[in-house]
């Protein structure tokens, strides 16, 4: 059990200060650095808030757009234009916006044989950009990563006992059955993937992730819970969301 005492726990009025301070999280690491600046996106809805906000000013302006590089931490296994795609949400939400250069988007490819297959490209690709084929704890894959919050504590497509959770040596792995809607096949990294991060940002709002929440921050063996990071983790969460004692 862990407690919040230890945890980077940051309460914001509502969702549009979590996207905010996510925004600004994102531009402070793409200045920190001068190459390649790699953001693992989260599907979902609590992000396309944020995903807009980097397409608008003033970080429209403000970002580096062809040193910034798109990844996601999870992805549903359907046509990249069905509605429920997680690439598709962020094309709409920030990438056409702002018209990203096509090699700067790393989408996981579900136009594959099937979501094992999808899973060995991604891991391929990831390969490739990271250049090499282990983790080096001195040196992050990704230098932001966004994930959310399940109502039954899942983060990216990591479910509550599922086998994904214990994989070690896979970067990206399918997911045969989803435990919670959509109910389609998904592909998600692995814990050891995203904890090869310099930033990772948990982004929770609404009252409908009080009680889960609550319980992650206690501790409880939950999905969300078990991601850890070389570098920094961070909870950004809304007052809704929020447990009542912080
Ligand atoms: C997905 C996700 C998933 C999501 C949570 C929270 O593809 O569904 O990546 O892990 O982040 O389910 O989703 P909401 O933001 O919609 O509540």
């Amino acid at each position: 059990m862990s407690s919040t005492a230890t945890l980077d726990v940051t309460v914001l009025p509502d969702a549009e200060a979590v996207a905010e301070r996510a925004a600004a999280t994102i531009l402070e690491r793409a200045r920190s650095k001068a190459g390649r600046v790699a953001i693992c996106l989260s599907g979902g809805s609590t992000p396309r808030l944020l995903y807009e906000k980097l397409a608008a000013e003033p970080y429209r302006r403000a970002l580096p757009w062809p040193r910034m590089h798109w990844f996601w931490g999870d992805e549903r296994f359907v046509p990249a234009d069905d509605e429920r795609s997680n690439q598709r949400m962020v094309r709409h939400a920030l990438l056409d916006r702002i018209d990203a250069p096509a090699d700067t988007i790393h989408p996981i490819r579900t136009e594959a044989n099937g979501p094992e297959e999808s899973a060995t490209l991604y891991e391929e690709e990831l390969k490739r950009f990271y250049a090499a084929d282990r983790f080096d704890p001195a040196r992050a894959l990704f230098d932001v990563t966004l994930l959310g919050l399940g109502e039954d504590g899942h983060t990216a497509s990591l479910f509550p006992g599922s086998a994904a959770l214990e994989i070690r040596l896979r970067w990206a792995v399918p997911v045969p059955h989803a435990a919670v809607e959509p109910y389609v096949p998904r592909i998600t990294l692995t814990l050891p993937a995203l904890a090869s991060s310099r930033v990772v940002l948990f982004l929770v709002t609404g009252a409908n992730k009080h009680e889960i929440l609550t319980r992650v921050l206690a501790g409880d063996d939950l999905p969300a819970a078990r991601v850890h990071t070389d570098g920094h983790l961070q909870w950004l969460v809304d007052r809704a969301a929020a447990p009542e004692r912080l």
